[in-house]
């Protein structure tokens, strides 16, 4: 499925700007096995790459303008760089402004250059296409100006780029679009940026996606919002006991012995995230073991929690996972990403899955009237630059 992107990238850059590209480089939209919404509250998270991707194709132009195509939505924006870069009404420019502005602030020099992306990564599906643009852009530029940034500071800049165009997002998904390999997940430490890999073998079971075609529209606000609520509590935590100094010093009585100095919400978002915190630890140790019947449990909990607690869930995504809930070839189930729509992320027993797929296509029509997506999932590698162009 790559190569007809990769093909098609490359044929555009080549029609349009007279040469082959000088570089080509690949970067992955992101799954999350269990952890959500506790990467900006210093927990661990379990994501990996996957084998959706944003292509783009560069090359330097000898200008102090850049050329930048949108292929799949037919647009272009030309870019400055001598001039500062500002916000705009055009959604997809402001991640690639975003991080022109970080190179710039940041002091790296660089010259105009032409680039065309096309994407096969879903767009408000959860699968952090935003990620994947700014790191893969990033990763462009760096490779063709050689900038010498390293890997884990491309995620840390894609990050701030994501700041500025308004979410306040935690590290994940950059991280594991920068970081991922084929067939591991990746557990992030995210006070500290330590990683490791850890086997992504599920055993028996199968990891599908299914896309409620819902598109988070209230994600921005509400995401912002839940964060303050966090750091809300979380100083109330610290000001009570002094040894804490992130959630994941803290523990569920500790929380539940200030209910009364909080409020009910930000009482709700510190329980989940305290909790969420200890349930990636036990899903790691239990996908380590081949246990994916306990690691699908956890991912229920995680679901009810991000459902009732977080409040992130809506009618749609909450009755994806019900729905399985109720069928045995089905272990885990739970809302993926930042919510208010997109995919939930299952694990169902291999044979079994077209049963499953069909049942619940018709059942979602049924209810809502929306036509069900369904991505089935491999793990692929973080965002490189793909060598052998055939043009
Ligand atoms: C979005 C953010 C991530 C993370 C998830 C929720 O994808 O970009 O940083 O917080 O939501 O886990």
């Amino acid at each position: 499925m790559n190569d007809v992107v990769i093909q098609k990238t490359s044929a555009f850059f080549q029609e349009k700007f007279g040469s082959t590209p000088e570089k080509v480089v690949l970067s992955p939209g992101r799954i999350n096995i269990i952890g959500e919404h506790i990467d900006y509250n210093d927990g661990y998270v379990l994501p990996a790459a996957i084998d959706k991707i944003i292509c783009f194709a560069f090359s330097k132009n000898n200008s102090n303008e850049s050329n930048i195509i949108a292929l799949d939505l037919n647009e272009e924006m030309v870019v400055d760089l001598t001039a500062k870069v500002r916000l705009s009404e055009v959604v997809w420019t402001n991640y690639l402004l975003g991080v022109v502005k970080q190179l710039q602030d940041n002091g790296f020099n660089f010259e105009g250059f032409n680039c065309v992306f096309s994407s096969t990564i879903p767009v408000g599906s959860g699968l952090s296409s935003s990620a994947a643009l700014e790191c893969g852009f990033l990763y462009g530029i760096n490779a063709l100006f050689q900038l010498q940034i390293k890997p884990v500071d491309i995620a840390l800049m894609g990050q701030k780029a994501e700041h500025w165009v308004g979410i306040n997002c935690g590290i994940m998904d950059q991280f594991s679009s920068v970081m991922g390999l084929e067939n591991q997940v990746i557990k992030i430490d995210c006070k500290t940026l330590e990683f490791e890999y850890h086997k992504a073998d599920f055993n028996e079971y199968a990891l599908i996606l299914f896309d409620s075609n819902v598109k988070h529209s209230l994600m921005t606000s509400a995401y912002n919002q839940r964060r303050q609520q966090c750091e809300e509590g979380l100083a109330i935590l610290k000001n009570n006991f002094p040894e804490i100094s992130s959630f994941r010093d803290c523990s569920l009585e500790q929380v539940q012995q200030l209910q009364n100095v909080m409020s009910p919400n930000v009482f709700k978002r510190c329980s989940f995230v305290v909790k969420e915190i200890q349930r990636v630890a036990l899903a790691c140790a239990a996908l380590d073991q081949g246990a994916i019947e306990t690691l699908g449990q956890l991912m229920f909990e995680t679901h009810a929690g991000l459902s009732k607690e977080y409040e992130v869930s809506c009618d749609e995504l909450d009755y994806l996972v019900d729905f399985v809930k109720n069928e045995k070839a089905v272990v885990g189930s739970r809302l993926m990403g930042g919510g208010f729509g997109g995919c939930t992320i299952n694990l169902i027993k291999k044979g079994e899955e077209e049963t499953i797929k069909s049942k619940l296509v018709q059942g979602y029509k049924t209810a809502f009237g929306i036509d069900l997506k369904i991505y089935d999932v491999k793990i692929g590698n973080g965002t490189s630059l793909y060598e052998t162009i055939v043009s």
